[in-house]
């Protein structure tokens, strides 16, 4: 698969790995964190897919910061914009310039329980339905048009690891079928 993908994460980068491994042969040109020695770095390092670190604690504001990592994700040249488990929203910069392009990975059912604390936020509610999204990014928090949306029923004894855990099982095969498709007709 030719067309050049970016991805952009901060945690332990399963998703990220889900991508390396999978069929397609995806052809990652960047991995870019928002800080130093986190897991996905490592599996990035591992996979032999150069890194960057765009830390907003290294900049004075949010626009300055979201300016940097637009310049930095231009620099990879991609056709698509992965966000896999990025926690940052990103800014008018790098949406404009991408949009269309970039695409969102989130452990519930969008619109309901956007945020950062999908997973808790949806067990305290109290729903027996939960899941995951891929949508395109707009300038909204979780907002954009919606791709492609997979449900995970919530169990009695979950909190919010287990039901983490096993929304990312299907978080990761979902990813990967976007993926796959948007990349479709990349490789000519
Ligand atoms: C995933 O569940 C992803 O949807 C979530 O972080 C996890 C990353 O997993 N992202 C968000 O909640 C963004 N709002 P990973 O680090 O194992 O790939």
């Amino acid at each position: 698969m030719a067309g050049r993908i970016c991805v952009l994460a901060s945690g332990s980068g399963s998703l990220l790995q889900a991508l390396i491994d999978s069929p397609m042969q995806p052809k990652i040109v960047a991995v870019g964190a928002d800080r130093p020695h986190v897991q996905a770095l490592t599996r990035a390092e591992a996979a032999g897919i150069p890194t960057f670190i765009v830390d907003p604690h290294e900049y004075s504001n949010r626009l300055d910061w979201d300016a940097a990592l637009n310049d930095r994700i231009r620099e990879c040249e991609p056709d698509l914009v992965v966000s896999a488990g990025f926690m940052r929203i990103l800014g008018p910069a790098t949406v404009q310039s991408f949009r269309g392009q970039l695409i969102n990975t989130h452990p519930a059912l969008l619109p309901a329980f956007p945020g950062a604390h999908a997973v808790r936020d949806a067990l305290d509610y109290g729903v027996t339905v939960t899941g995951a999204t891929v949508h395109f990014i707009d300038e909204g928090v979780d907002t954009g048009p919606i791709i492609a949306q997979q449900a995970v029923p919530v169990l009695v004894d979950d909190d919010v690891e287990r039901l983490h855990e096993r929304i990312k099982v299907i978080e990761r095969q979902l990813l990967v079928s976007v993926v796959t498709e948007l990349m479709k007709g990349q490789d000519l």
